[in-house]
């Protein structure tokens, strides 16, 4: 595979990668063979992964909510590049595959099924410049340095702009669902029915009311990151090696700031960005639209001006 420096990220094989994650992690990623019975979740950072994945977990398990069994719920969810090999072998299918590389990069099977959330850009870039920050190993940002990265698509995760091309380019597939951040917070009980009826549960009133209550904004704020890092700290404390211990423990203590779920707005990004920057991301979205039957539509609908 190829490998260019490029500060301070490195392009792997096409992929934006900080050297906080293993490169190992991403090749297995990449050359990841999926099963007929696999289900992915494709999202860019930031544009409601875990909250899809909560839907979906609620629902493969009959109600049950993520802090009922946290080292359950964490094994059926890896996230493919990150975990690597051990996070697929550890899940039991049914599962959830977290991805965030781009649609066109994410291992295929005809009859795996796919996922795809899309957020607005302006939200998903305030969002991640948020989380950026509180990794405890990338150097640190101010907004208008992230915003270049981001607009240059030089992040993490790569480019937005490419990540949304892709899903939306599939989205008729009859293995693809996309759906937006959008629908999902202004009518979450219509979008559980439709991921019900993708992943193939039968729905019943006792159920939609138990996912809807399990990933709320309100249940999920209160309990999701406290998980988190009560997970994170149970599996560096089982480090044997004691040097290898130690590195994970300084990088858990540093990130104690990390907030998945964090504010859950829509157009947040209204009290962070310059009139200059919303246009130039208005500007990359109508340059992608052009390859993206129907996608002003999402733009329209949302009022992201
Ligand atoms: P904000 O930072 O705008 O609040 P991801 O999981 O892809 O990293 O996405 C995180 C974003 O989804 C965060 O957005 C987070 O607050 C939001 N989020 C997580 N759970 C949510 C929920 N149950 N309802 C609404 N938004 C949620």
């Amino acid at each position: 595979m190829e490998q260019e420096e490029k500060e301070p990220f490195q392009l792997i094989d096409g992929i934006c990668w900080s050297s906080e994650w293993s490169f190992e992690s991403l090749r297995y990623a990449l050359e990841y063979e999926p099963s007929p019975d696999d289900l992915f979740i494709v999202t860019y950072p930031r544009s409601g992964t875990t909250w899809m994945q909560n839907i979906v977990y609620n629902l493969q398990t009959n109600g049950q909510p993520f802090d009922a069994d946290r080292e359950h719920f964490f094994a059926q969810n890896p996230a493919l590049e990150i975990d690597g090999e051990i996070g697929i072998e550890l899940m039991q299918r049914p599962a959830a595959i977290k991805t965030h590389l781009p649609m066109d990069r994410v291992p295929y099977h005809p009859l795996a099924k796919y996922i795809c959330v899309i957020r607005n850009p302006k939200d998903v870039c305030i969002s991640y410049y948020l989380l950026y920050n509180s990794w405890g190993d990338v150097p640190k940002f101010e907004f208008n340095q992230f915003f270049q990265y981001f607009i240059d698509g030089r992040l993490p995760f790569n480019d937005y702009f490419d990540v949304l091309r892709s899903a939306w380019q599939r989205r008729n597939d009859k293995n693809v669902l996309l759906v937006s951040y959008e629908e999902m917070r202004t009518d979450l009980r219509s979008m559980i029915c439709k991921i019900a009826n993708f992943i193939d549960i039968a729905l019943n009133d006792e159920l939609l009311e138990k996912v809807l209550k399990y990933s709320s904004f309100d249940y999920m704020k209160n309990k999701y990151d406290a998980e988190r890092r009560l997970f994170e700290k149970n599996i560096i404390d089982n480090i044997e090696d004691k040097e290898a211990a130690a590195q994970r423990r300084e990088i858990f203590m540093n990130e104690s700031g990390i907030k998945v779920v964090r504010k859950g707005e829509i157009n947040d990004w209204k009290s962070f960005m310059t009139p200059e920057q919303s246009r130039q991301i208005y500007d990359r979205f109508m340059a992608t639209c052009k390859e993206c039957e129907g996608l002003e539509n999402y733009w329209l609908k949302w009022n992201i001006f």
